[in-house]
């Protein structure tokens, strides 16, 4: 293999895939050399412009650690997260639809009861939040579990801030379960509208493209019970800044919902609470796992 010129130089890279022992790796990696080739064609890629995007993609990778995924960051603010979202996640139309994970989902958060305030002392106006989980055929979901996290009021996720001694105190996130007849309630605090982690290349990748940062409020909700597909989603804030800009690209109009502001006086806890509060109210509908829509 000698001579190989700008017209031969694809073919000749997915040859080389010839002895792939993995089929699906090999379709992989044949495309994307395609894909890769046909882009620095159509643009004419220059070696600055290809020097420029290793040293961006250089400092994607020193940012990266256990805490920050630029990474995740790049692919969500390219809409590749969410276009793998959504063509993973087809479902019969009265299923609740999946949306981006996001880079703060935590494994293993605290378990709460039905009816507990889960915000853990998070910054925010206290918020009531209850619905019922259905499969497709309406049927009620006994026992799925929950996951919920949020932001506080000023837009940080708890895994975003350490106590003196270095650790994680979880706030506004938690795990509960549905009871019999697939019915959740808890308290936690109101969501706002916050920017992703802007302070790296991906928060320059954006500027420089003229984007700004921001998500539009929400709730994060993975659902998981047996003979269901595990349901990764958001509940947005009506009414809120960002709805028709979401910087991920993550907003469904089917997930946006109405969280009602009640003047001070006595929560659904029987709480008498002094300052403004919320409620949201959400149901949510699995797909069977074996139905493939
Ligand atoms: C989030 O909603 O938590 C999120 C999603 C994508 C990027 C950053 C944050
Ligand atoms: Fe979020």
């Amino acid at each position: 293999m000698r001579n190989i010129n700008e017209d031969t130089i694809t073919q000749a890279v997915i040859a080389s895939f010839a002895n792939c022992g993995n089929p699906r790796l090999r379709t992989v990696m044949t495309s994307l050399v395609q894909h890769l080739h046909a882009f620095a064609r159509d643009v004419h890629l220059t070696e600055d412009e290809w020097f420029k995007a290793i040293k961006f993609l250089t400092e994607v990778g020193h940012i990266t650690d256990d805490k920050r995924q630029e990474f995740i960051l790049l692919s969500d603010t390219l809409g590749l997260s969410m276009l793998v979202t959504s063509q993973n996640n087809r479902k019969p139309a009265n299923c609740t639809e999946a949306t981006v994970f996001g880079p703060f989902y935590v494994e293993g958060a605290p378990f709460y009861s039905n009816g507990d305030d889960i915000s853990n002392g998070a910054k925010g106006a206290p918020c009531y939040v209850s619905g019922q989980v259905r499969g497709a055929g309406g049927e009620a979901v006994g026992n799925a579990q929950l996951d919920v996290w949020q932001s506080d009021e000023d837009g940080f996720y708890d895994v975003q801030n350490q106590d003196e001694a270095g650790n994680v105190v979880h706030s506004a996130r938690g795990r509960l379960r549905t009871d019999a007849e697939g019915f959740f309630n808890f308290r936690s605090i109101l969501a706002e509208a916050y920017p992703i982690p802007h302070d790296g290349p991906v928060g320059r990748m954006l500027s420089a493209v003229g984007r700004h940062p921001w998500r539009p409020a929400h709730l994060h909700f993975m659902i998981e019970a047996p003979g269901y597909q595990t349901l990764i989603t958001h509940v947005f804030r009506d009414g809120g800044q960002y709805l028709d800009s979401d910087v991920v690209f993550g907003v469904r109009s089917s997930l946006i919902s109405e969280w009602k502001r009640h003047e001070p006086g006595v929560a659904p806890d029987g709480r008498d609470i002094s300052v403004p509060w919320y409620s949201l109210e959400y149901d949510f509908v699995l797909n069977p796992s074996e139905v493939h829509a």
